[in-house]
C-alpha cells in the first residue's frame, strides 16, 4: 500500500515538473526580450556590467548587442535604445506607453515619489503640473518679459571680467561667475529676485545644497541598493543623507522665497497681480489645483532642470570655442559684421546663423543629458519586435544618435558648419530623431524656449568682448567628461583667459 502511494506521488511529481518545464518553455518562446548578456540569478547582469552605466559604456554595448538591448540589473529591467527609428517609437509613436519615468531609491526621496513634474509618471498629475508650469515658464511671452534681464546679467559678467586684471592674464574659472548669472536669470523669472555677487550668503547656501542634491542623485554609488533590494540596509546612511538634503533644501525654498510671496498673496487676495512665476504657481495652489508640496517641488525641479543643464552647456560651449580658435574667430567675425559695436540681444539671434550653429554643435557634441531623463512603460509593451516587461527603465542613448558615424559626417569633429551645410534643416526641437538634445514628444524639455536664447546671448557677449584663451602654458582646455546617471559635465571647471578684444 505504501509502495503504491509512493509510486503515485513520484508520478505526480514527474508530471508536475514536466508540465512546469513545458509551460516555461512555451512562455519563454512567446516572451521575447531584446538581446543582451545572459543574466545570473539575483544579480542579473550587474556583476558583468558594473555601476557606471554612462552613455559611452552603453554605446559600446550597442555596438555588441544592437540598436535595442536589455540588461537585468538586479531586479530592474533596463532597455537601451540606440537608433533614430526606435527613438521615434519610444518618444513619439508610442509616446503614451513609454511616457512615464522610472525613479530609483534616491529620486523617490528627492521627489517624494513623484510629487514633482519631471519624475512623475505619465498621467493626470503630470498633465496638470505641465499645464500649470507652461504660462509662467515656457512661452514666448516669458522670453520677451525676461530677455532684458538676461541681457543685463550677461552685461554684468562681461563688465566684471573686464575689471578683473587676472581674467586677462592668468585666467579665471569662468563658470563661477556664470553660475551666479544662471541663478539670477532663473530666480528673476521665478521670484523677481537676484543675488548681488558670488559672495552672497544665500546664493552660496543654495549653490551648496543644489550641488549636494545633484551629486547624490547623479552618482552611481547607490546602484547596488537600488538594483538588489536585500542590500538596501547597507544604503541607509546614503539615503538618510538624501532625506536630510531634501528637507533642508525644501525648507530653504519655503523660508527664503515662497513663503513671502504666499503671504503677499494672502494679504492682497485675488486683487494681487501675478508678477513672477511663483505667483502663478501659488495661484494654482489657492484654486486647489495642486498642494503646497507640489509648489515646492516645482521650485525644486527648476533648480535642477534649468540651472545645471544650461550652465553645463555654456561651459562646454566656451571650452570648445577656446580649443577651436578658428571657430571662435569666425563667430567673432559674424558678430562684428551683423552687430558692429552693439551688444547682442535676444532678437539678434535670428540674424546670427553661425552663432546658432555653434550652440547646436555644442549640444550635439557635448550633450548635457546624453541619455535623456529615463523613460518607463507602466505596462508590458512591444518595441522593435521585442517584449518589454512593464516598469522597465528605457534609456534613449541620444548622445550616440547624434555622434554615430553611420548617421553623421565626421561626428568626432566639433564643426558648427554642419548645421549650415548638410544638416541645415536639423533643429534642436526634435524634428530629426538623430538629434535630440532636448528629447522629443510628450516628455521633451519645455525649457528649450529659455535655454537656447540664454546660451546664445551668453556665448555671443563673451565672444564679442573677449578673446577666450587657455591659461598660460596650456595649449588646450581639458575636456575630460564626467558622466552621471543621465548627465554629462566637464570634469574640471576650466580656467579661461578673457583678453578684452580691441576694436
Ligand atoms: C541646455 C539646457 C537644457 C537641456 C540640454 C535640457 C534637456 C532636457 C532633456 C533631455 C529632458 C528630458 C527629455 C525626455 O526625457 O524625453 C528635459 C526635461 C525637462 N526639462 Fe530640460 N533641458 C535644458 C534646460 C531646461 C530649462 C531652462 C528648463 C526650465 C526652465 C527645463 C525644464 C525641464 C523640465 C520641466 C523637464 C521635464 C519634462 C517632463 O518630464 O515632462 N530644462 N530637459
Amino acid at each position: 500500500m505504501d509502495l503504491v502511494l509512493l509510486e503515485k506521488a513520484l508520478l505526480g511529481l514527474f508530471a508536475a515538473v514536466t508540465l512546469a518545464i513545458v509551460v516555461s518553455k512555451l512562455c519563454g518562446k512567446r516572451f521575447k526580450l531584446p538581446p543582451g548578456p545572459t543574466p545570473v540569478p539575483i544579480f542579473g547582469n550587474w556583476l558583468q556590467v558594473g555601476d557606471d552605466l554612462n552613455h559611452r559604456l552603453l554605446t559600446d554595448m550597442a555596438r555588441r548587442f544592437g540598436e535595442i538591448f536589455h540588461l537585468l540589473m538586479g531586479v530592474r529591467d533596463l532597455v537601451v535604445v540606440s537608433s533614430p527609428d526606435l527613438a521615434r517609437e519610444v518618444l513619439h509613436a508610442q509616446g503614451v506607453e513609454f511616457g512615464s519615468r522610472t525613479r530609483n531609491v534616491v529620486l523617490d526621496i528627492f521627489t517624494d515619489k513623484g510629487q514633482d513634474m519631471v519624475f512623475t509618471v505619465y498621467g493626470d498629475h503630470w498633465r496638470k503640473m505641465r499645464r500649470i508650469m507652461t504660462v509662467p515658464f515656457f512661452t514666448n511671452k516669458v522670453v520677451q518679459q525676461n530677455r532684458a534681464g538676461w541681457e543685463e546679467e550677461a552685461r554684468l559678467v562681461v563688465e566684471e571680467l573686464k575689471t578683473n586684471p587676472t581674467a586677462a592674464t592668468e585666467g579665471v574659472v569662468i563658470r563661477r561667475r556664470l553660475q551666479l548669472m544662471m541663478y539670477n536669470d532663473m530666480y528673476r523669472i521665478m521670484f523677481d529676485k537676484r543675488f548681488d555677487s558670488v559672495d552672497d550668503p544665500l546664493f552660496n547656501k543654495l549653490k551648496a545644497i543644489n550641488f549636494e542634491r545633484s551629486r547624490l542623485s547623479q552618482s552611481f554609488e547607490f546602484n547596488y541598493g537600488d538594483f538588489i533590494p536585500i542590500l538596501r540596509p547597507f544604503l541607509r546612511r546614503y539615503l538618510n543623507k538624501c532625506k536630510e538634503v531634501k528637507d533642508h533644501r525644501l525648507q530653504l525654498f519655503h523660508e527664503h522665497f515662497v513663503a513671502q510671496r504666499k503671504k503677499m498673496m494672502e494679504e492682497k487676495g485675488s486683487k494681487m497681480e501675478l508678477e513672477c512665476a511663483i505667483d502663478h504657481i501659488l495661484d494654482a495652489e489657492r484654486k486647489g489645483e495642486i498642494n503646497y508640496d507640489n509648489v515646492l517641488y516645482i521650485v525644486e525641479n527648476i533648480n535642477v532642470a534649468a540651472l545645471e543643464t544650461t550652465l553645463w552647456s555654456i561651459e562646454w560651449g566656451i571650452a570648445e570655442l577656446v580649443n577651436n580658435p578658428e571657430i571662435q574667430r569666425k563667430l567673432g567675425a559674424e558678430l562684428d559684421a551683423v552687430l558692429g559695436r552693439d551688444q547682442i540681444t535676444e532678437p539678434d539671434l535670428q540674424r546670427l546663423p553661425y552663432l546658432q550653429a555653434v550652440v547646436k554643435e555644442t549640444l550635439r557634441y557635448r550633450m548635457a543629458i546624453p541619455l535623456l531623463v529615463p523613460h518607463m512603460n507602466l505596462n508590458h509593451a512591444k518595441l522593435g519586435g521585442y517584449d518589454i516587461p512593464g516598469e522597465s527603465k528605457i534609456l534613449v542613448n541620444a548622445w550616440w544618435l547624434a555622434n554615430n558615424p553611420a548617421h553623421w559626417r565626421k561626428p568626432e569633429e566639433f564643426r558648427p558648419e554642419r548645421f549650415l551645410e548638410e544638416e541645415a534643416k536639423v533643429e534642436a526641437s526634435g524634428n530629426d530623431f538623430r538629434y535630440l538634445p532636448f528629447g522629443a514628444g510628450r516628455r521633451s524639455c519645455p525649457g528649450i524656449i529659455l535655454a537656447l536664447p540664454i546660451i546664445g546671448i551668453t556665448l555671443g557677449r563673451l565672444v564679442q568682448n573677449f578673446e577666450l584663451l587657455p591659461p598660460p602654458g596650456q595649449a588646450k582646455i581639458d575636456t575630460t567628461e564626467k558622466a552621471g546617471q543621465f548627465s554629462l559635465q566637464i570634469m574640471k571647471h576650466s580656467t579661461v583667459v578673457c583678453k578684452p578684444r580691441v576694436f
